[in-house]
C-alpha cells in the first residue's frame, strides 16, 4: 500500500456521512479535518472513497500494533467465539487473570501486586483516585499544569490542559491543586536547565507546601511521566526522581498516569522506566489492547488495600478485550517496543536539524514513538503558532498523511509501532514539505 488520494477531500460518500453526524452527534467531539474511516491495515487507512492514507495518529496512540493486525484480530475472534462477557466483578475468568499475572509481571513496582481493570483511561485514574483515597485516608491531589488525565468529573479535575475541556462543567472535585511541570523549552519560572536546579521541584516543598497545602494531607500526586495532550513534553530525570523523593518524605502517593505514554511507545513498556523511578500506582489503557477497551491500575498488594465491594466496574477487564491485550502484549514484547526505539531514533535523528532549518519549528522532542513538534512564530519568543500547526496538520491531510496536534502549537508523531524506515521516510518527508510551505 501507498498513500494515495483518488478525490477532493472529503470525497462524495465522505461528505453524506459527515452531514448525517453533524446532525446526530454531540457536537463536543474534535474533528479538525474531514477523515472518515473504512477499513485499515497496519500503519495504513483507507476512507470511504478509496483514498489511502498514512496514519501517524495511531487513533490517538492507541493502535499500537497497527490496525487489523491478524494476530490480535485472531485473538479477538477466537475468544468472541467463546464469550463475549461475563462480568469479572461478581464471575471468575481466566483470561482475566492471565492478563493480571502478565502486567504484574512487567510493570516497575517492587513486590506482589494486583490489578483492577477498567473500560477506558479515565476510569482508570477515577480509580486511582479512589483508591489513593481510600488507602491513605488523605484528601488532597497535586497534578500539574499542562496534564491530561480525562474528561470525567474526577480526572476533568487532575486535567490541566485546556480550559474549554473544563468551562461551564465547575465545580469539580475539591482538593486537587495544579503546579507547573517541568517544560524545560517553556519553563514557567523563565529559567534555564539545568541552571534552575529544578526550581519546579523545590516550588512544591518551599511554596506548596509551606504556604496552602499541607502534605500530610496529600494523598497523591498524579503525573504523566511524558506529558500527552498538554504537548508531548519529556521532563528531566530529576525531576521524576524529585517527584518520588518527596512523596517517600511524607508518603505521598506517586501515580503514574502512562494511559497514553505506556505499553511500549516511548521505547519501554513503560515511559517511567526512562527515569528509574518506581511509581505506587500506574495507570494504563489506550495501547493496552490494540483498540478494544481496556484500562487497568496496578498497585503493590499493600497500597492496593480496598475491601470488597469498595469498588468495581460491569464491563472492565472486558475477556474479548483482555484477549485483544495479550496478543498485544506478545507482539509488543517479541519485537515493537524494540521497533518504538529504533524508528523514533531514526525519526528524531532526521526531524531535529528542522530546529535550525525552519524558522517555524522551536523544539523537537520525544521518547520512542512518542515525538513532539512545536511550531512557533519567532525563535526568539518563542510565541506559539496554533494557527499555523493547524495548517502543517492539514496540509499533511491533503498529501496522504494523518496527524494530530497536542497542545497549543505542537504536532504530535504517535504512529503504530509497526512502523518501517520506508514509512517513517514518507511521513518526514510529508511533514517537511508542509512546513516549508505553509511556515518556511
Ligand atoms: C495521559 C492520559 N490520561 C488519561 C486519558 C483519558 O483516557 P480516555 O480518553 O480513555 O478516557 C488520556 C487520553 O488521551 C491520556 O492521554
Amino acid at each position: 500500500m501507498f498513500p494515495k488520494i483518488r478525490t477532493s477531500l472529503p470525497g462524495p460518500k465522505a461528505r453524506e456521512i459527515i452531514s448525517r453526524d453533524k446532525r446526530y452527534m454531540s457536537p463536543s467531539y474534535t474533528r479538525d479535518y474531514p477523515f472518515v474511516m473504512d477499513h485499515g491495515e497496519g500503519v495504513y487507512v483507507v476512507d470511504v472513497d478509496g483514498n489511502v492514507f498514512l496514519d501517524f495518529t495511531a487513533g490517538i496512540a492507541v493502535c499500537a500494533t497497527g490496525h487489523a493486525n491478524p494476530r490480535v484480530v485472531s485473538a479477538i475472534r477466537k475468544q468472541a467465539g467463546k464469550f463475549i462477557h461475563m462480568s469479572g466483578t461478581d464471575f471468575y475468568y481466566n483470561i482475566q487473570v492471565e492478563l493480571a499475572e502478565r502486567l504484574c509481571r512487567v510493570v516497575p513496582i517492587k513486590g506482589k501486586k494486583r490489578v483492577f481493570f477498567t473500560n477506558s483511561g479515565a476510569e482508570a485514574i477515577e480509580a486511582a483516585m479512589k483508591l489513593a483515597r481510600y488507602h491513605t485516608m488523605r484528601h488532597q491531589f497535586i497534578a500539574f499544569f499542562n496534564a491530561f488525565h480525562g474528561r470525567t468529573l474526577g480526572a476533568l479535575s487532575l486535567t490541566g490542559s485546556k480550559i474549554i475541556q473544563k468551562k461551564g462543567f465547575y465545580p469539580l472535585i475539591p482538593g486537587v491543586v495544579h503546579v507547573p511541570y517541568s517544560y524545560c523549552y517553556r519553563c514557567p519560572y523563565n529559567l534555564q536547565y539545568d541552571s534552575c536546579c529544578l526550581y519546579c521541584l523545590k516550588y512544591i516543598e518551599d511554596m506548596l507546601f509551606l504556604k496552602t497545602v499541607d502534605p500530610d494531607d496529600v494523598a497523591a500526586i498524579f503525573v504523566e511521566p511524558v506529558q500527552g495532550e498538554g504537548g508531548y513534553v519529556v521532563p528531566p530525570v530529576e525531576f521524576m526522581k524529585g517527584l518520588r523523593r518527596t512523596c517517600n518524605k511524607y508518603g505521598i502517593l506517586l501515580v503514574c498516569d502512562e494511559v497514553q505514554s505506556g505499553m511500549g511507545r516511548t521505547g519501554k513498556m513503560f515511559a517511567v522506566q526512562h527515569f528509574g523511578v518506581q511509581p505506587d500506582i500506574i495507570c494504563l489503557a489506550k495501547g493496552i489492547a490494540s483498540g478494544m477497551p481496556l484500562g487497568a491500575i496496578i498497585a503493590s498488594e499493600d497500597v492496593m488495600n480496598w475491601e470488597y465491594g469498595s469498588h468495581a466496574s460491569t464491563f472492565g477487564g472486558n475477556p474479548v478485550s483482555c484477549a485483544a491485550s495479550l496478543a498485544t502484549m506478545d507482539l509488543l514484547e517479541k519485537q515493537l517496543i524494540k521497533n518504538a526505539t529504533v524508528m523514533g531514533d531514526y525519526m528524531k535523528e532526521r526531524l531535529l536539524p528542522f530546529v535550525e532549518k525552519y524558522d517555524c519549528v522551536g523544539d523537537v522532542r520525544g521518547l520512542g514513538l512518542m515525538i513532539g513538534i512545536e511550531i512557533i512564530r519567532d525563535k526568539r519568543t518563542k510565541e506559539p503558532a496554533n494557527a499555523l500547526r493547524n495548517k502543517i496538520i492539514h496540509h499533511c491531510f491533503n498529501n496522504g498523511l494523518l496527524l494530530l496536534g497536542c497542545g497549543l502549537n505542537t504536532l504530535r508523531i504517535c504512529p503504530p509501532l509497526v512502523i518501517t524506515k520506508e514509512h517513517a521516510d514518507l511521513a518526514i518527508a510529508t511533514i517537511e514539505k508542509a512546513i516549508a510551505k505553509m511556515g518556511g
